[in-house]
């Protein structure tokens, strides 16, 4: 089947097995490694995208479910500005909280985080925290204890409502 898709910004075609694994076809057809594999059956949110904009298992998805559609990576959360590569705000401040060690679950951690503060109006209060938590259940993290994700994303949010010249 020939799959038509939107990946990060760029129109590409794939002619595979419509029940292809899209992780796989990210990883293998379109040379995308930054999605990673963990457990490969829907626990663990290594493998985090978004399809038109809300976070998927890419292990769960079929190539054949995306012909038409938009498909976002870790690859393409970082923008650019004068010839440079410009982190997302997610990115910053997972580098600047020290929100990941081994890295594993980092990429879909930026993807999920990057959907939460475009989705979510994160303050700083407990029950924002509470909510961060809630809304990553389902990237498992084994090293970081979440802590620093969280913080992360905090301030993530914070960067966004401040760079929208929100309080
Ligand atoms: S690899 Fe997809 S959820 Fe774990
Ligand atoms: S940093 Fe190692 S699994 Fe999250």
């Amino acid at each position: 089947m020939k799959v038509s898709l939107e990946v990060n910004g760029a129109a590409r075609a794939v002619d595979v097995d419509p029940w292809r694994r899209l992780l796989d076809v990210l990883r293998e057809d379109l040379r995308l490694t930054g999605t990673k594999e963990g457990c490969g059956e829907g626990e663990c949110g290594a493998c985090t995208v978004l399809l038109d904009g809300a976070p998927v298992n890419a292990c769960l998805v079929a190539a054949g479910q995306c012909h038409g559609r938009k498909v976002t990576t870790v690859e393409g959360l970082a923008g650019h500005a004068d010839g440079g590569a410009v982190l997302h705000e997610v990115q910053a401040a997972l580098l600047a909280c020290g929100g990941a060690q081994c890295g594993i679950c980092t990429p879909g951690i930026a993807v999920c985080a990057s959907w939460i503060v475009d989705a979510e109006p994160i303050g700083a209060d407990a029950g924002a925290r509470a909510r961060v938590r809630e809304l990553l259940a389902g990237n498992i993290c084994r090293c970081t204890g979440y802590q620093l994700i969280v913080d992360a994303v905090v301030e993530a949010a914070q960067a966004r409502r401040a760079g929208e010249g929100e309080p």
